[in-house]
């Protein structure tokens, strides 16, 4: 395999992206996007578009399984995701959420439940948590797994945050900035910063030497995620107020599935054009 150098948005490669170009694009402050993808078709279509990095995510509980939150999405919900969208794509660096409960116990079991997402295709995992999974990522690291850490707003914890706020206010932020370093040490190759104050994300994304990703954290992150389906306006809703809805789908979806049961109803579908007089 090439490991030339590639600009994540410039041409056409025929690998890849690994941890090491996503590196090398902070170095050159070259930001970039990353997109959840849960399936084939979303995935072709962000692999077209130049989307370089895919996190197949627990967000899939609540944006593919009918479940209000990430808390009960399984390794068996998401091993077939991964499956998916890593067999239909070659270029994006596809990263697997590793979901609630396949990590906390212990090391082994982050390292047991990674393994698994690995062999299913995935080329990196995320979870979620500072301090406290450092020896989780130090492992898994030192095991051949590179990790993205996710810090501020952990939507796994939200049975103990209570609700979905801003993280890292106050002294919050110093323990989040410690957190991050502690990461970046343990080896994480990139660190998610959700829902937490801009200047606090400017702050992590000057200190550490490997990119930030902002979901809600301001402008200045290396790079930015977002859901694909908030991201699209599949979603009902206006969201949360960081987000920019790039369609309407939901509209367009809606106004389809409308216009396709009129026909049918009135008769007009199918018709002559489709072969039948
Ligand atoms: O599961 C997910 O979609 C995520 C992103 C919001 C970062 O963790």
């Amino acid at each position: 395999m090439s490991t030339d150098p590639i600009t994540l948005y410039g041409g056409v490669t025929s690998r890849r992206v690994t941890t090491r170009d996503l590196q090398l694009a902070k170095d050159r402050s070259e930001r970039w996007a990353m997109l959840t993808s849960y399936d084939m078709l979303s995935a072709q279509v962000f692999e077209a578009a130049g989307i370089p990095v895919l996190l197949v995510g627990d967000s899939a509980g609540n944006n593919v399984l009918g479940y209000a939150d990430t808390v009960p999405v399984t390794v068996e919900d998401l091993l077939p995701m991964v499956r998916a969208v890593a067999r239909s794509t070659a270029r994006p660096l596809v990263v697997a959420d590793l979901p609630f409960g396949s990590y906390q116990e212990s090391p082994a079991q982050a390292l047991r439940t990674a393994v698994r997402f690995l062999q299913s295709g995935a080329q990196a995992v995320k979870l979620e948590g500072g301090a406290r999974v450092v020896p989780a990522v130090q492992l898994l690291v030192a095991s051949g797994v590179p990790v993205m850490a996710h810090l501020g707003l952990t939507p796994q914890s939200v049975n103990v945050v209570g609700g979905y706020r801003v993280q890292g206010r106050g002294e919050a932020g110093e323990q989040l900035i410690a957190d991050a370093l502690a990461l970046q040490e343990a080896g994480a190759f990139a660190v998610v910063l959700e829902v937490v104050p801009g200047e606090l994300a400017e702050r992590v994304t000057k200190e550490l030497l490997i990119p930030t990703v902002g979901i809600g954290a301001g402008p200045s992150c290396d790079a930015q995620v977002l859901v694909w389906t908030d991201m699209a306006g599949l979603t009902p809703g206006p969201g949360p107020k960081f987000l920019k809805r790039y369609a309407d789908l939901r509209g367009v979806l809606s106004g389809a599935a409308s216009a396709y049961a009129d026909d049918v109803r009135e008769g007009r579908y199918p018709s002559a054009e489709h072969g039948y007089s």
